[in-house]
C-alpha cells in the first residue's frame, strides 16, 4: 500500500522522503535515542542509506517495509521514526519499531505515534497481529507499548547482538481484535 498517511490530534505519518536525512540522524545519530535500540548510533551516511533503501522499498511487490515520518502538526517537522515490517514467516504480522527526537520525550507523543503505526497495521493493512521488541532495560518503550494495550508475553533469549555482548528483548503485542475493542 502506498501512500501511508495517518493523523491524530498532534501528529501526522506519512512516507518518509529524501529531505528527511538530517531530521532522521537528529534521531538515529543520537546516542541516548538509540541508548536500549539494537544497534548503535549511526552516522549521517548509513542514515542516508537507511532512508534511500526505506525510499526504494515502498514499490516492492508485495511491499513489507513501511518506514514512516512522524511529524508535528503545529510545525510540520520530523520528531520520530516508525516502521512496520511485515513478517514472511508469519501470516498477516508485523513488527513495530518507533524512535523519537530526545528534546520531545516525556509530551505523550510516543503514544500517539505508536497509535497511529497500529493504525496504519491494523486498519489500512489488516494485519493480524504486530509486536515490538524492546530491551529489558527501556523502561520507557514498557511503558509506551502497555499504554496502547500492547500485552507482555515473555522474553526472546540474547536475541540482540549489541556493542559485541547478547541482550535479551522483551516481547510485548496486540492482536486485530483487542485493538478494536479499544485495548485487550
Ligand atoms: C520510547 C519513546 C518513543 C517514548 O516516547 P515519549 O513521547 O516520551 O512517550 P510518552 O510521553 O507517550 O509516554 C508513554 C508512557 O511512557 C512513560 N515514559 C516515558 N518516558 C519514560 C521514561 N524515561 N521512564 C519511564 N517511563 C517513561 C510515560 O510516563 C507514559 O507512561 P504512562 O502512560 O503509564 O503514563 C521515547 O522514549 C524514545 O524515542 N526512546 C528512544 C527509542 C526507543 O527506545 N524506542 C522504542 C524501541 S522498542
Amino acid at each position: 500500500m502506498y501512500p501511508i498517511s495517518r493523523s491524530s490530534a498532534r501528529l501526522n505519518l506519512r512516507e518518509l522522503e529524501i529531505e528527511d536525512v538530517d531530521a532522521v540522524f537528529a534521531i538515529y545519530g543520537s546516542p541516548e535515542a538509540t541508548e536500549h535500540l539494537s544497534f548503535e548510533a549511526r552516522t549521517r551516511e548509513q542514515v542516508r542509506q537507511i532512508v534511500a533503501r526505506s525510499i526504494a522499498a515502498v514499490s516492492e511487490t508485495p511491499r513489507t517495509e513501511y518506514a514512516l515520518a512522524v511529524t508535528e502538526r503545529d510545525s510540520d517537522e520530523l520528531i520520530g521514526f516508525g516502521r512496520l515490517a511485515l513478517d514472511p514467516h508469519q501470516q498477516r504480522g508485523a513488527t513495530i519499531g518507533f524512535a523519537l527526537r530526545p528534546n520531545v520525550w516525556g509530551a505523550g507523543y510516543g503514544a500517539e505515534t505508536v497509535r497511529l503505526l497500529l493504525g496504519v497495521g491494523f486498519e489500512d493493512l489488516g494485519l493480524h497481529r504486530i509486536w515490538g521488541a524492546r530491551s529489558p532495560l527501556n523502561e520507557a518503550s514498557a511503558r509506551t507499548m502497555t499504554a496502547v494495550g500492547m500485552v507482555e508475553e515473555g522474553t526472546i533469549r540474547e536475541h540482540v547482538l549489541k556493542a559485541g555482548k547478547w541482550r535479551d528483548s522483551v516481547v510485548h503485542a496486540i492482536l486485530d481484535r483487542e485493538w478494536r475493542a479499544g485495548g485487550p
